[in-house]
């Protein structure tokens, strides 16, 4: 392993991408050193169904950043999400240790403690625990706690959020990572990884929800107090909206989804007669093209990313109940249906707030900065959340390819409760 490197792999339903980031030797930064996307393989709705071809993919990925960045890759860290993907709040209470019994000071030691005993839930055979992420501590009652290292008290209490994964997945991403002969550094929650790229501190604090749109899956997370509380996945993503492009307009899904990229808008009311361009719909098996209203392509559009949109928001009233009411960050959209034009507008109106925004990585140096784009969201996030490995301070995670948690910073906390009226 050349020392001061991180990569990160996203495999997507429609694409993989990757992206290397590298220590900067002159501000001490990690930077993006080169990216590359291609198209995917072997994969149904984030799921890898076929890992030979999902390997060919992931190679010729790798192969192509490589050159983009002049570099070697030895290791991956890579993301997970989809229908796969559970998860649920855990507490978990323990004496301080008696060894603080003067001083009555809760040490690193208790902290451990109480985090293994609100980890020790069962999970069925088939799963196993991705991430447990500390959300709050309770010393003696009193709760609101992010850090009680050296705090006064007896009693210590903590509540994680703990997500785990179906065991299977995970082993056909090893199974993929090892035949393509790289290392696996570790599976992130995609969703996790995406709020380091995109998400700011604050708004995780006040409470946000960060839907990834991608081309088999929307999925979601919800944040409160800088930590995630919840997450879920909903089956239909693009690939549906491309369908009905396909079908209304009696062409093939490639051509489909090219006439969506180009010239998709979801938001009807935003074209107005100067802008009412003409698509072209290529023609099948000799028949003559034809020519269809933009308003109209966006009419078909419109209609799908809405149902998408009010299935996350029934979603987030069956995973989150009440606790909708407590959100007042932003709803961040991110993944390459995010680059939809009109989906800020469509957002909005479904979910009754103007707190949306497109979730883009920022500017991190490195030459070429192709990778500020929502569907490079994951592959950033990823090297960002792992930079430690960049930097050397955690080699010892390499050989496990395990989950690599981030601890969450202190943000600050201003109420504004806009998500009050989405329900
Ligand atoms: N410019 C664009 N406008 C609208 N949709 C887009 C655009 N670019 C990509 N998409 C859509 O985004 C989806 C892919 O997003 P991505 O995050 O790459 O998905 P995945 O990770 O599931 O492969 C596809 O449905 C694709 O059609
Ligand atoms: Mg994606």
């Amino acid at each position: 392993m050349a020392d001061g490197k991180v990569v990160g792999l996203d495999i997507g339903t429609s694409m993989i991408r990757v992206a290397i980031g590298e220590i900067d030797p002159d501000t001490g930064n990690i930077r993006i050193a080169g990216t590359a996307s291609r198209k995917s393989a072997g994969l149904r709705n984030g799921v890898i169904v076929n890992i030979e071809d999902a390997k060919n993919a992931i190679k010729e990925t790798i192969d192509a950043a490589e050159q983009n960045a002049g570099t070697t890759v030895e290791s991956v860290i890579t993301a997970i999400g989809g229908s796969q993907i559970e998860s649920q709040n855990s507490r978990g209470t323990v004496p301080v240790s008696s060894a603080n019994k003067s001083t009555k000071e809760i040490s690193r030691a208790d902290v451990e403690r109480v985090i293994e005993c609100a980890t020790a839930i069962k999970v069925p055979d088939d799963r196993e625990k991705l991430h447990v992420i500390p959300q709050n501590y309770i010393v003696d009652g009193i709760g609101g706690i992010q850090d009680p290292i050296h705090r006064m008290g007896t009693r210590l209490e903590a509540e994680v959020h703990i997500v785990t994964a179906a065991k299977t997945i995970i082993q056909n991403i090893r199974s993929c990572i090892s035949r393509s002969d790289y290392i696996l550094d570790g599976v992130m929650l995609k969703t996790l990884a995406q709020t380091q790229s995109v998400c700011h501190q604050d708004e995780m604090e006040l409470g946000s929800i960060l839907i990834d749109m991608g081309a088999g899956t929307t999925d979601v997370l919800l944040l409160l107090k800088g930590a995630p509380i919840g997450t879920f996945s909903i089956p239909v993503g693009g690939n549906l909206v491309t369908n009905d492009i396909s079908v209304v307009g009696g062409i093939s899904t490639a051509a489909a989804e090219k006439i969506k990229i180009e010239n998709g808008c979801c938001w009807v009311d935003s074209i107005t007669k100067d802008t009412d361009l003409d698509v072209i719909l290529p023609g099948v098996g000799g028949r003559a093209p034809e020519i269809m209203k933009k308003s109209q392509l966006a009419q078909i559009i419109q209609a799908r990313v809405e149902q998408i949109f009010t299935l996350v928001k029934v979603a987030l009233k069956k995973n989150v109940g009440d606790s909708i009411k407590e959100l007042s960050g932003n709803i961040i959209l991110t993944g390459g249906g995010a680059m939809m034009e009109g989906v800020i507008d469509l957002a909005q109106k479904v979910f009754h707030t103007t707190s949306v925004r497109l979730g883009v990585p920022e500017s991190l140096g490195g030459i070429e900065e192709d990778y500020k784009r929502p569907d490079f969201a994951t592959v950033i996030g990823l090297v960002l959340a792992n930079k430690s490995l960049a930097s050397g301070k955690d080699r010892s995670r390499r050989t496990k390819g395990r989950p690599v948690h981030k601890e969450k910073q202190k943000g600050e906390s201003v109420l504004k409760k806009i998500f009050k009226s989405l329900f």
